[in-house]
This record gives C-alpha cells, sequence and structure tokens, in this order.
C-alpha cells in the first residue's frame, strides 16, 4: 500500500510537482532526487575530462610520433600557444613534413622532398618569437634535388672521381680511359633537370686506342698533324715529305687506326724512292716506282718527255706509246702529229713515230696491245718483236712473234709504211685508206683482217667505217680501249 503510495506520489511529483502537499513525500522526493544528480554530475565530469585527456594525449602523439606521409594537417592540433607564426616557407618538389594552421614558437618544422628528390641544405624551420622563419642545423636553406639515374658508362674508361651515394641534379661527371687508351674529345656528362645525362658536346667521347709514334720512312721528314701535346688517337694523320732527291713512291700519310697500329694510304707504307732519270718505265720499275702513272723518261737523255708508265701488266715496265680511253683526243691528224706525237699522257695519245722509233732501234722491244670493249672484256696482243724503222722508211713496221688471245691484227701489216690522210702511203691506187677509215695507220691497200687503232673513235658497233678495230677480235666493232705498249726485251 506504502509502496504503491509512493509510486503514486512520485508520479504525481513527477507529473505535477507544484500539487505535492504531503511534506513527508515531498521530503523523501528531494533527498532522492539530489542523490541522482550529483551522481550524474560526477560521471558526465569524468566523461569530458578523460575526453579531453584522449584529444591531449592524440595530439601530443600526432605531434611526436612522425607519421610517414608529409603534407597531413591535423585539425585536432591545439592553438592554446598561438602566435605570430603562420606558414612556414615553400619548397619546390618538397615541403614541410606536416601542415597545421599554426605553429608554436621554437617548434621544430621538419622538411622533406617528394619522392626522386633529395633535401640538400637545411632540413628543419624555426618559427621565432617575432613571427620570423629561420633554418636550423644550416644557414643555407633547403632545396630538393633531382636524383639522377647512374651515370652513363665508357668503354675501356673509368669516371675520375669516386662516386657519391647518389647523384643529384647538375652534378658532372668526368671520365678516365683505361691504360693504352685515350679520349678522342670533352669528356664530361651533366645531370639535368629531369634526372638525365647530357654530354658537353652532345655526343659520348670514346676511350680509343693510342698508336705509337708513326712509322719511320727512310729519306722522308714527318710533319705531325696533330698537337705534340697529346698522344696520337684513332684517326690522327700524319704526313711525310721526302727528302731532298727523293720522291714518293706510295701515299704521303699514315693514320691511327683505332686498333692502335698505322695504315698507309692504299694501305701501302709511304715510301722515298731516290730520283732518277730514267730511261724507260722498266728502269723506274726496276728502281722501285711500281706505281701505274705518268712519269718523265729520258731515253735519249736531254730533257725527256711524259709518258704513261703501266707497271701492273704482265709485270709491268711497258712505255705506253699509244692510247685510247674515252674519245677524248683527235686522231684524224696529219703527218707531222703523228711524227712528233700528240695529246696527252693521262688521257688519250700517241707518243711520236720519231720516238718510238728511236726508241725501239737503240734496243730490240716488245710491243703489247691491249684491248678491251664497251662490254669490259678484254683481250691482247703480244709481239715477240717490234720495231719502227726510219723517217726515210716512212716509219715502216717490223713486227712478230705473236702471242695472245686477241689474234694477230698486224702480221698481214709487217713491213709497211705509214700513212696519214695528207701522206699516202698505203699501196692503193685508188683507195686512200687514211681518209676512208678515218685514222693513221701502216695501211697495205687498207686493213681487210687486220686492225686500225687509230681509228674513229666510234663507240661499238658500225656500219662500214674504221672505228678503233682489231678485225681479228671483233669486226664492225670500234673499241672502247686499246693501248700499245713497248718494252725492252729481257736478255734471257
Ligand atoms: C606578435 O608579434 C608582435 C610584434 O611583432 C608582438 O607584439 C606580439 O606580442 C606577438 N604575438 C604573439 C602571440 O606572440
Ligand atoms: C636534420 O638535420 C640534422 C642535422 O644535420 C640531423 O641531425 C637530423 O637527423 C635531420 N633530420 C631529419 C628528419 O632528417
Ligand atoms: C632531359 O632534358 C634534356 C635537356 O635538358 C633533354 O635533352 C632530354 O631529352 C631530357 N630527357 C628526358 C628523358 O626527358
Ligand atoms: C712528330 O711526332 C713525332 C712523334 O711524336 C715526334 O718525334 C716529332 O718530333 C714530331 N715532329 C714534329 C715536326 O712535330
Ligand atoms: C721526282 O719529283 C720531281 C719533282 O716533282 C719530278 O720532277 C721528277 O720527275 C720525279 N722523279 C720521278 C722518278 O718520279
Ligand atoms: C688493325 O686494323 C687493320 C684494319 O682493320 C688491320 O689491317 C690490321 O691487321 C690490324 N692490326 C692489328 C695489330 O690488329
Ligand atoms: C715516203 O712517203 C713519201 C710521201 O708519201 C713518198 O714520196 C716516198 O716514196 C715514201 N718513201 C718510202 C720509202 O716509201
Ligand atoms: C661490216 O662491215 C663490212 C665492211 O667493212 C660491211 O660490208 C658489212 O655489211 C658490215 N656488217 C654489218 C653486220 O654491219
Amino acid at each position: 500500500m506504502e509502496s504503491f503510495a509512493y509510486r503514486s506520489q512520485v508520479d504525481e511529483v513527477q507529473q505535477e510537482p507544484s500539487q505535492i502537499s504531503d511534506a513527508g513525500g515531498l521530503r523523501f522526493s528531494k533527498k532522492l532526487c539530489s542523490k541522482r544528480m550529483k551522481f550524474m554530475f560526477v560521471v558526465l565530469l569524468m566523461a569530458i575530462m578523460i575526453t579531453i585527456l584522449v584529444v591531449v594525449l592524440a595530439v601530443v602523439l600526432t605531434r611526436h610520433q612522425v607519421p610517414p606521409q608529409p603534407y597531413s594537417s591535423s585539425s585536432a592540433r591545439l592553438n592554446g600557444e598561438s602566435s605570430n607564426c603562420t606558414q612556414p616557407p615553400t619548397l619546390e618538389n618538397g615541403g614541410v613534413r606536416h601542415r597545421f594552421p599554426m605553429y608554436f614558437v621554437n617548434e621544430d618544422v621538419p622538411y622533406t622532398c617528394t619522392s626522386g628528390y633529395k633535401l640538400v641544405g637545411s632540413n628543419t624551420s624555426v618559427c621565432d618569437k617575432s613571427g620570423l622563419w629561420r633554418w636550423k642545423y644550416q644557414q643555407k636553406a633547403p632545396e630538393c634535388k633531382k636524383i639522377c639515374s647512374a651515370p652513363p658508362t665508357l668503354k675501356q674508361g673509368t669516371i675520375q672521381d669516386q662516386p657519391p651515394p647518389v647523384y643529384l641534379q647538375s652534378d658532372r661527371v668526368q671520365y678516365q680511359c683505361n691504360e693504352g687508351f685515350h679520349l678522342d674529345q670533352s669528356n664530361s656528362v651533366t645531370c639535368q633537370v629531369n634526372g638525365s645525362w647530357t654530354w658537353e658536346t652532345g655526343h659520348p667521347p670514346m676511350c680509343l686506342k693510342g698508336c705509337a709514334d708513326p712509322p719511320l720512312v727512310r729519306y722522308a721528314t714527318l710533319i705531325n698533324s696533330t698537337d705534340q701535346n697529346r698522344p696520337f688517337i684513332a684517326g690522327d694523320t700524319v704526313k711525310y715529305t721526302c727528302n731532298d732527291g727523293y720522291n714518293f713512291t706510295h701515299g704521303h700519310y699514315v693514320t691511327c687506326l683505332s686498333n692502335g697500329t698505322w695504315q698507309g694510304e692504299g694501305n701501302k707504307a709511304p715510301r722515298c724512292l731516290q730520283d732518277i732519270r730514267p730511261k724507260s718505265c722498266l728502269e723506274l720499275l726496276g728502281a722501285g716506282y711500281s706505281q701505274s702513272k705518268v712519269y718523265k723518261i729520258y731515253p735519249f737523255g736531254g730533257a725527256g718527255f711524259d709518258i704513261y708508265c703501266d707497271q701492273d701488266t704482265d709485270d709491268g715496265g711497258w712505255d705506253v706509246i699509244q692510247r685510247r680511253l674515252d674519245g677524248n683526243q683527235d686522231f684524224y691528224l696529219g703527218w707531222n702529229n703523228y711524227v712528233i706525237g700528240f695529246g696527252d699522257p693521262n688521257d688519250d695519245y700517241w707518243i711520236g713515230l720519231e720516238n718510238i722509233h728511236r726508241i725501239t732501234t737503240a734496243s730490240p722491244h716488245e710491243l703489247r696491245i691491249d684491248l678491251g670493249d664497251f662490254l669490259s672484256l678484254t683481250r691482247f696482243a703480244k709481239y715477240r718483236y717490234f720495231q719502227i724503222n726510219s723517217a726515210a722508211t716512212n716509219y715502216s713496221l717490223s713486227v712478230g712473234g705473236f702471242s695472245g688471245n686477241a689474234g694477230d691484227g698486224l702480221r698481214r701489216l709487217n713491213g709497211r709504211p705509214f700513212s696519214t690522210y695528207d701522206r699516202d702511203n698505203d699501196g692503193s691506187s685508188n683507195t686512200h685508206c687514211a681518209v676512208k677509215y678515218g685514222g693513221a695507220w701502216w695501211y697495205a691497200a687498207c686493213f681487210s683482217g687486220a686492225s686500225n687503232l687509230n681509228g674513229e673513235y666510234l663507240r661499238g658497233a658500225h656500219d662500214n667505217k674504221g672505228g678503233v678495230a682489231w678485225l681479228p677480235w671483233r669486226s664492225n666493232y670500234s673499241l672502247k680501249t686499246a693501248s700499245m705498249k713497248i718494252r725492252r726485251q729481257s736478255i734471257v
């Protein structure tokens, strides 16, 4: 009953406290209420205090246990010690490890760089009381420098200095070559802002094998074309000059190769030979002048004359007395021209009947005729005996002892005098052979079955004219090349 009343009273109190009239019931109710309120207040207070403690602890922990990711902002940061220190200086390709709205005075604010960059200079900024930021540990402001890949390697070379733990942008690396090798150019490479390396000259240097001193050449003096203060390296060329009274036979230069050896022009070592006044190409050959070219010969002493020496064909030593190469020279010329000779010894020419006569009568000579067509086929005719007789015989031909694969195109002309368009000695009463066949030769009622090597340069197949003809090989065809060459008979 009481408990019921109590409950009803409490209900009443709760519903309508102002209408409670029972004094005892009211006292009881007031006492109960204050006890419960006190308890709840303490619990609330403790909860608040715990929350504050947790927050403070969290803040302290986040401030002092540095999380790995930079730039994380903490909104839960206390700013009770407010200061004039707002934001610390910024840093390109990096920044402060943690960004906060405000910073404490004298608080260490560490900096870091984004990945791929390395921090150089002070790593910490501190704000002083007046709100100014200064750098700690070092005066120097930090810089985030690009970390470079490994510098390029150089074959037969190494990097000059001890390498650092990492290479950074604008680092410069220099190379040196291994023993016996030498750099061919400037050797430095610099790391760019983008982390890649570029060579000072735009392309990598090379370590080239050095060459020893250039070879000594007898009777020659060296003219060095390279800087004397550095060793000879591949590509270097030195020039020689023959001493007075000596002439080159081979190249004037030698070049240092990448395998450390010297190579002469045309793969031949330079050679100086004593200058001589040769009587013939054969004599030049004997003295070592083994290159086929134009030389001056002095078969009768005196001033001498230029002649092409064939030092290659058939053991060399051939005086070339007639040559057709390209039709550059007109061969339809008169008697006097054929007597004294004409043309260019480097090209098409005729050495002259008088010269041939004097040479071939002074000592026995052999004759070789080399022929070529426009398909690059070649043939030759060789005569063991060849002589041109005196002007009194009109330079008649004496020839014999044929061999070769071109056929004998002279046998039928043996003993014939020479004819030109202005000196008709061809033995034909009704034909002027030199005129008809456009040449000058030892015509015998013209040249049927024989030859006409001084004929008109007609370039290959033709109909009814002379042309540069050697009929035993090809008829109705004007040859591309023809050359007549003589050499003193060897005494067997
Ligand atoms: C901010 O700086 C001014 C002077 O520069 C100073 O008077 C003031 O006390 C500073 N305030 C704080 C919170 O440090
Ligand atoms: C910053 O530099 C100082 C002095 O060089 C060094 O002792 C410290 O460990 C560095 N701090 C960081 C976070 O790299
Ligand atoms: C880096 O920069 C240099 C010039 O500064 C440039 O030549 C090179 O191509 C660049 N490399 C890359 C990988 O971007
Ligand atoms: C050329 O080089 C050689 C070898 O180094 C040296 O002996 C010589 O004196 C040099 N000659 C000149 C003219 O510089
Ligand atoms: C040697 O050279 C001189 C001058 O260049 C030249 O006159 C002479 O004919 C040459 N001698 C020989 C054999 O080549
Ligand atoms: C160097 O190279 C040249 C050309 O390649 C060659 O002819 C020569 O035999 C080489 N010499 C050596 C010693 O390897
Ligand atoms: C040489 O030629 C001339 C002119 O053609 C002639 O008069 C003379 O008889 C010839 N002599 C000989 C030996 O053939
Ligand atoms: C070759 O020349 C002769 C005259 O020398 C002529 O009679 C003949 O018809 C020519 N033959 C050809 C195929 O042109």
